[in-house]
């Protein structure tokens, strides 16, 4: 691409988007933990109100703090702008309602997590808003699926929660043919592993909750423009934003922001009128989770691929979803695409009754049952009866989860560690061996009760 974006750097995920400025010079990026700020005079403000001239006029839609989250991420991504939003699943919203409204359509990739299902399948059809299902590894499918009132694309670059890899160039080969942007939900993968927009994809959508803020600790999300997808080819689509409008003074969004129209629209009206914005505070969570992106992310692959090893070996488990396993189906679209790593986030299946998967989750100790991923500490779920659970049978199915489908977060600890938890979930000793284990430190760590 000839933005001159040197593509993702160590650099930019620890300075893009700040400069320290006088009086304090402050280091850190400031929080401003303000709802909002004085006008220098009076025709500032009107002229800001009318979106005439750049400024903060309310937190709502847009704080230094949260700006300086935003240029970040859109540098580490090659974006010409982004958006951040108070959780992912606003992030995903909000983007998806930049584009298509009631009575239009969208093709989704059938393997998303679960909440995108449920915001598409439930929220959307109040809204009007059509959407059919097509598998990834299938891009006739996509093309199969197209109907004129299609206005987006909708895939997650590492599938949640089989890891499932896709050949995005092709995808977005689909959307460009039919006239319709591509997003993509980066969360698994991030930029450290990933950039979606080099690949094809015209928005990049992520919840930052996970491996960009890296910590469990915060939500916030994220919508980034490439700035590549031209809505004025296809002005009668696009009424949003290539046809004047009352709301902005009568002017035209793509003549007063060329490529940047489509997140002038997503903050000037959905963030506007809708209000999931992030916080201050959240935002420099966030901030600092990213200094160390990189070096976090290929750590947690590392982990990974010794579990991955473990898993793969190991006669209690029927097949481990990754796509460095031996044989699987996407192993060269990883090595193709994902030459850093192909994620942490990924499940396998218990070689047993689907009664049995209670037991093997209680018995981890380090592995912590929790609804998220991508924190420092390892994660398990079950999507069949947590972040999947209110999918038909028909959608789960299509998206490859079974009853015994077991999903791992691999945080940073000690990958031995993490193998050892696991093994001793798989098999569970005997009572005597038990004592033993424990007596040679082998079931870390000291105070967990275990
Ligand atoms: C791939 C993906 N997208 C979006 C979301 C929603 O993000 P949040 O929980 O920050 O709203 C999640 C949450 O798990 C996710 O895994």
């Amino acid at each position: 691409m000839s933005t001159g974006d040197p593509g993702f750097t160590a650099t930019a995920q620890i300075h893009a988007g700040y400069e320290p400025q006088a009086p304090h010079r402050s280091v850190a990026v400031p929080i401003y933990q303000t709802a909002a700020y004085e006008f220098p005079d009076y025709a500032s403000a009107r002229s800001m109100f009318a979106l005439r001239e750049p400024g903060f006029t309310y937190t709502r839609t847009g704080n230094p703090t949260v700006a300086a989250l935003e240029q970040r991420i859109a540098a580490l991504d090659g974006g010409v702008a982004a958006l951040a939003t108070a959780t992912g699943q606003a992030a995903v919203a909000v983007a998806l309602l930049s584009l298509a409204r009631g009575g239009q359509h969208i093709v989704a990739s059938s393997k998303l997590y679960g909440g995108t299902v449920d915001l598409l399948t439930d929220t959307f059809a109040d809204f009007g808003i059509e959407v059919s299902f097509a598998d990834p590894l299938h891009p006739d499918a996509w093309r199969a699926a197209v109907r004129p009132t299609t206005r987006a694309f909708l895939t997650e670059s590492i599938g949640n929660p089989l890891a499932t890899l896709q050949d995005l160039p092709a995808i977005a080969t689909v959307a460009h043919d039919a006239g319709v942007p591509l997003v993509v939900d980066n969360t698994l993968a991030t930029p450290a592993l990933y950039r979606p927009l080099d690949l094809g994809a015209d928005i990049v959508v992520y919840s930052a909750t996970k491996f960009l803020g890296g910590h469990g600790t915060t939500l916030a999300g994220a919508v980034v423009d490439g700035g590549r997808f031209d809505f004025s080819e296809y002005p009668d689509k696009w009424p949003q934003i290539t046809h004047p409008k009352r709301r902005y003074g009568g002017d035209v969004l793509w003549e007063r922001h060329g490529h940047g129209a489509y997140l002038a629209l997503a903050r000037s009206k959905y963030l506007h009128d809708l209000g999931p914005s992030l916080s201050p505070t959240s935002a420099a969570h966030i901030l600092q989770g990213l200094e160390t992106l990189d070096i976090r992310v290929a750590r947690h692959g590392q982990n990974t691929r010794e579990v991955v090893r473990f898993l793969a070996g190991h006669p209690a488990v029927a097949a481990v979803h990754h796509p460095s396993v031996q044989d699987h189906p996407q192993a060269e679209l990883a090595a193709r695409d994902f030459p850093r790593g192909a994620g942490s986030v990924f499940s396998f299946d218990l070689a047993a009754d689907p009664g049995q998967v209670g037991a093997f989750i209680d018995r981890l100790r380090l592995f912590k049952l929790v609804a998220n991923v991508g924190d420092t500490r390892s994660l398990v779920a079950h999507p069949a009866a947590m972040t999947h659970c209110r999918l038909s049978p028909e959608q789960r199915f299509a998206s490859g989860i079974a009853d015994t489908t077991i999903r791992l977060s691999v945080g940073l600890e000690t990958a031995e560690d993490l193998v050892a938890d696991l093994d001793l979930a798989l098999a569970p000793p005997t009572a005597s061996a038990r004592v033993d284990a424990r007596a040679v430190g082998a079931v870390a760590p000291a105070g967990t009760g275990a």
